[in-house]
């Protein structure tokens, strides 16, 4: 395999995890971030996100073939650059594109200054459409070049999952490239397709070759529908819950069915995240645009909306929360990371201070990141002194060590625990509602 040069602009969760394991395949690889902080700590081999996997990738490739920078110039000195910022929702839900542009004209204006051909990435989760109307114009303009001469651009959607991020990456059920018609198709697949080579070869996966359009179509379509699976086996673990059945059982059972599939099927507290919530609201709002209203689509996040207020209510029916502590397990929305956007943990945390609780709050790595939102919360530093004294326990993160919880339910003052995502195991000391079972 050849070493390529790339570069990748961002250096969030996509970028920093990209650029670690670009260089770990054997590529020279440089991260581009505006944050000056996220830069110094990447070259200090202590990425700012917490993803297992990513410390040592650092540590071992820093110094070597990756390193960080806030000088975009870094991307003269690549073959091709990976657009990795951030595509957050605007108030209405559609996507705000603002931050790609930006990068896009800032690295139009420094593609200006290149003389050989440049292959441009679009990781970015974006709406079909926005990257041949929006993204390319902006490079067009800035570097005075037009696409298909001194450069390309492809839609490459990335597909991990925060907590396994690196993994993910590794090991990917399918790596998507999107090129179009006369922007210089053959040029920008082979100079992917080199780049994804020794992942493929260590993987296996295969490589699906499509449209731009598609490409950024598949992204979406592959997180709302499993929004939607989340919210289904919620809505039937509801309803099980009123007919004393197990969701749980159910969806062992439903789960042999190939066509359903057994995974996602862990009824609960809901999904969380920067991405499913997100992306679901932003194909909502295209739809709209297009004149076409999304019946199920606006469902999947009425249900996710429901899971944390039917926690709350299932707390109601064995103790009322006014003027007392009541714990909170788990903050990030999901084991494995420290993320807490979209987690299910703030809507709990409002229903406990609505009904005039002490909430004291407790997580092994997202504490930081919910102080941020909540600053006059009890932060406890350990699930047994957040449990100490509380009236009530809601349990919205699936961290290990809350199934090792026993004899710490018998120091709360009522030991009432809502499981929202079945790590703890029942006992005769304490009063257990399972979300869904
Ligand atoms: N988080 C995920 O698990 C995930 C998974 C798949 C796809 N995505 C998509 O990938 C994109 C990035 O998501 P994220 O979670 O990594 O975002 P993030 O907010 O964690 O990171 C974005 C980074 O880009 C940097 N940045 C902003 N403007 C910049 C500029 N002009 N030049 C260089 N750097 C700049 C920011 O400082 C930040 O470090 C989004 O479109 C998202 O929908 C995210």
């Amino acid at each position: 395999m050849e070493a390529m040069h790339a570069s990748v602009l961002g250096s969030g969760y996509v970028g920093a995890t990209l650029a670690a394991c670009l260089a770990d395949l054997g590529h020279d690889v440089t991260a581009v971030d505006i944050d000056k902080t996220v830069v110094e700590r990447l070259n200090a081999g202590d990425p700012p996100i917490a993803e297992p996997g990513l410390d040592e990738l650092y540590s071992k490739h820093v110094g070597d073939r990756l390193r960080a920078t806030t000088d975009y110039d870094a991307v003269l000195d690549t073959d091709l650059t990976f657009l990795t910022v951030q595509t957050p929702a605007r108030e209405d839900g559609s996507i705000d594109l603002s931050v790609v542009l930006a990068a896009a004209e800032q690295l139009g204006e420094t593609l200006a200054a290149k003389d050989d051909y440049h292959l441009v990435v679009v990781k970015s989760t974006v709406i079909p459409g926005m990257v041949e109307e929006e993204v390319v114009p902006a490079i067009e303009a800035a570097s005075g070049k037009r696409e298909g001469e001194g450069f390309d651009v492809a839609v490459n959607p990335e597909f991990q999952s925060q907590g396994s991020a690196v993994e993910d990456f590794m090991q990917p059920d399918k790596i998507v490239l999107g090129t179009d018609g006369d922007n210089g198709p053959d040029r920008a697949l082979a100079r992917l397709h080199e780049v994804y080579e020794p992942l493929v070869e260590r993987s296996g996966a295969p490589i699906v070759e499509t449209g731009r359009r598609e490409a950024a179509m598949i992204k979406y379509a592959n997180n709302v529908f499993l929004a939607s699976k989340i919210s289904l086996i919620n809505e039937i673990g509801n309803v099980c819950k009123e007919y004393d059945v197990d969701a749980y059982e159910v969806a062992d059972a439903i789960g042999l069915d190939e066509r359903i599939g057994a995974q996602f099927l862990r009824s609960g507290a809901g999904f969380g995240g920067s991405c499913f919530e997100k992306d679901t609201k932003a194909l909502i709002a295209a739809a709209r645009a297009a004149d076409y209203e999304p019946e199920l689509l606006d469902a999947v996040l009425g249900v996710n909306e429901t899971q944390p207020r039917r926690m709350l209510e299932l707390l109601d029916d064995h103790v009322d929360v006014a003027g007392k502590r009541a714990a909170v397990l788990g903050l990030a929305f999901k084991s494995g990371t420290d993320d807490t956007r979209g987690t299910r943990a703030f809507p709990v945390i409002d229903g406990l201070l609505d009904r005039g609780a002490e909430v004291v709050a407790y997580d092994p790595v997202a504490i930081e990141n919910t102080r941020e939102q909540y600053p006059d919360i009890e932060y406890a530093d350990s699930a047994a002194a957040a449990l100490d004294g509380a009236s009530g326990a809601l349990v919205v993160t699936d961290w290990d060590e809350f199934a090792a919880l026993d004899e710490e339910f018998t120091t709360m003052a009522e030991p009432v625990v809502i499981d929202g995502r079945r790590i703890i195991e029942p006992t005769d000391d304490i009063v257990y509602e399972g979300l869904t079972w």
